[in-house]
């Protein structure tokens, strides 16, 4: 097992995160139990710089919380003056008016690239969920491709509860889960929901008892390794894009993308022959 360089290892753990890579899968461990796992700004940039530098053997990233919770989504310290110790509080800055429209905006545009690369079509992500994912914490989990959580989940959309919107790409995958109707409902008045009730808005691929989480992860993860990763790839790319095509459309990029594989199984097959 790969554990990540020493340098790239304090900037982690710093930010409350464990990366280890084998082989084709790493995981990526919310590493902060005494805070259950509550995020910051540094925390999310430093997950944007592991999709960074994602070796390229990582075909599977799976992440996962430290403790009884995933997470409880962003660290509250983060709305009170002074912040987290050791980062800038971007809530005094605009408090005091050093923060103008331009660089809000790409702050969060920032924090939001920890989110967004989870979705890159070259890697399945999974989220391995076990008590709370609160917020950003379930915006993280809902940024992954395939969800299972333990029967102790407890998924909350926070954020409108603390004056806030949910800014870190949550919204997106929740209204394609679970229909805007819905999505509102939970949102609107950010109740809790329970494993079961997540499974049956399709929030969760698969439900589990707490001491079967990590074989459940690690059944999904062999079963996601037995498929070549290029058809993997091309049809994650193609899944996502479904949604925004018309059928003569999604048909052409079928026909687009199965060209592309019949070549490179051909190729394949020359290869193979020749050797
Ligand atoms: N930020 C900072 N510290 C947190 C935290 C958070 N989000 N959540 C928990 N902690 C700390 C607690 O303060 C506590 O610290 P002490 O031991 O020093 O008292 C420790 O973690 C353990 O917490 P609890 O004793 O409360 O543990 P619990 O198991 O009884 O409850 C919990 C767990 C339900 C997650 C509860 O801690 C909780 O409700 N936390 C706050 C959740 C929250 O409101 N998060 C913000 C969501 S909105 C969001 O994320 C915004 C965004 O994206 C923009």
């Amino acid at each position: 097992m790969a554990e990540a360089a020493p340098e790239e290892d304090g900037e982690l753990r710093a930010a409350g995160l464990r990366l280890s890579v084998t082989g084709e899968v790493a995981t990526v461990t919310l590493a902060r139990p005494e805070r259950r796992n509550a995020m910051t700004g540094r925390t999310w940039r430093a997950l944007a710089h592991v999709g960074q530098r994602l070796p390229s053997s990582v075909r599977i990233v799976v992440i996962t919380g430290e403790g009884p919770s995933f997470s409880a989504g962003i660290d509250l310290a983060m709305f009170r003056p002074g912040g987290v110790e050791g980062e800038t509080s971007l809530m005094d800055r605009i408090a005091d008016g050093s923060a103008d429209e331009a660089e809000l905006d790409a702050v969060i545009a920032e924090y939001q690239e920890g989110f967004r690369w989870l979705r890159r079509p070259d890697v399945v992500t999974v989220a391995a969920v076990r008590g709370h994912a609160i917020g950003a914490g379930l915006q993280l989990a809902l940024s992954c491709d395939l969800r299972i959580l333990a029967d102790d989940a407890q998924l909350c959309m926070k954020e409108p509860a603390l004056g806030l919107v949910p800014d870190l790409t949550g919204t997106k995958p929740l209204v394609e889960a679970v229909g805007p109707n819905r999505a509102m409902e939970l949102c609107l008045t950010a109740r809790t929901v329970g494993a079961d009730e997540a499974r049956e808005l399709r929030l969760a691929e698969l439900v589990v008892a707490g001491d079967q989480l990590d074989g459940a992860v690690a059944d999904l993860v062999a079963a996601l390794q037995a498929v070549p990763r290029e058809a993997a790839a091309a049809t994650k790319e193609l899944l996502q894009g479904a949604a925004g095509r018309t059928l003569d459309e999604q048909a052409a990029a079928e026909r687009r993308a199965q060209a592309g594989r019949l070549r490179a199984l051909a190729a394949q097959s020359a290869r193979d022959s020749a050797g």
